[in-house]
């Protein structure tokens, strides 16, 4: 591999979600290979303070406040994209959210609409917009971050468990709908990742132990493992991979 595969010069990225976590892994590692990358979230001060951070490294990186779950903010979104770089390359559809929810019956009808809105709705609508703006680009990637849960049932994460499974089924359809068009659609499922997501378990130092002990490499994930699945999938190297879903989980669910 020469390395020019990974060059991102003259791409346009979205990541979702890119002011912390995993999407601000991603968001650097993009604009570090050339790309132009665009950052969204729901709290301000922390977007700014991200694409701040990023453009002070020597980055083309806009930051734009919109909630994936909402249509008219994803619209909006989407508006200030195609005017500040009129056309869209890579789509890394990374918010999510968990939170721990009761059984699916004892779940209220507020809770399963909240978690879905989230982790199943805002990737639904995020693409449904974007693919306006990749079309414009002539091909692109749509790249969706699942989990581990979307085919492991959990006892207290339900309704995200479910939420994933659609997602990885939305990849699958998406994929072949606009395989015609060069859009690539594929998926990461990673296991635990250390962020403040998941901060709760990893952070806890009497769980920490057993949560390792089920994975075969003996450490949970961090943000470069599924960045680097996430740069493979955005480039040239997997132009023939579409519809697939990379499990990123240390041999967990082998
Ligand atoms: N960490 C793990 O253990 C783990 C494991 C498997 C899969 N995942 C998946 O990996 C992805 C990223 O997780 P992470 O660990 O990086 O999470 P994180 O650290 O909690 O970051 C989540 C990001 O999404 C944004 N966000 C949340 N809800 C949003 C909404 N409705 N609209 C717009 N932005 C929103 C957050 O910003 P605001 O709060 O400001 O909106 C933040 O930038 C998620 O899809 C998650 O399900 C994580």
């Amino acid at each position: 591999m020469k390395g020019a595969e990974l060059d991102f010069s003259g791409k346009v990225a979205l990541v979702t979600g890119g002011s912390r976590g995993i999407g601000k892994g991603v968001s650097l590692a993009l604009a570090e290979r050339g790309a132009r990358v665009m950052i969204c979230g729901r709290k301000e001060e922390i977007l700014r303070s991200a694409s701040r951070e990023l453009k002070e490294l020597g980055y083309e990186v806009l930051a734009f406040p919109a909630n994936v779950g909402k249509s008219d903010q994803v619209k909006a979104l989407m508006e200030y994209l195609d005017k500040q770089f009129g056309k869209l390359d890579i789509l890394v559809n990374n918010v999510g959210m968990n939170i721990l929810t009761p059984s699916i019956i004892d779940s209220d009808e507020g809770l399963w609409d909240k978690v879905i809105e989230t982790n199943l709705k805002g990737p639904y609508l995020v693409t449904k917009e974007a693919v306006r703006l990749i079309r414009k680009a002539g091909a692109g990637r749509v790249i969706n971050i699942s989990s581990i849960a979307a085919r492991k049932a959990t006892m207290g994460m339900g309704i995200y468990c479910i939420a994933k499974a659609g997602l990885e089924m939305l990849t699958r359809v998406l994929a072949v709908e606009l395989a015609q068009e060069r859009i690539n659609v594929n998926a990461i499922a990673p296991s635990m990742v250390k962020t403040g997501f998941s901060k709760f378990f990893w952070g806890n130092e009497s769980l920490l132990p057993e949560i390792t002990r089920m994975v075969p490499m003996g450490r949970i994930a961090e943000v470069e493992d599924v960045v680097g699945c996430v740069l493979f999938l955005a480039s040239e190297l997997s132009r023939f991979v579409t519809g697939e879903t990379i499990t990123v989980d240390g041999g967990s669910m082998a």
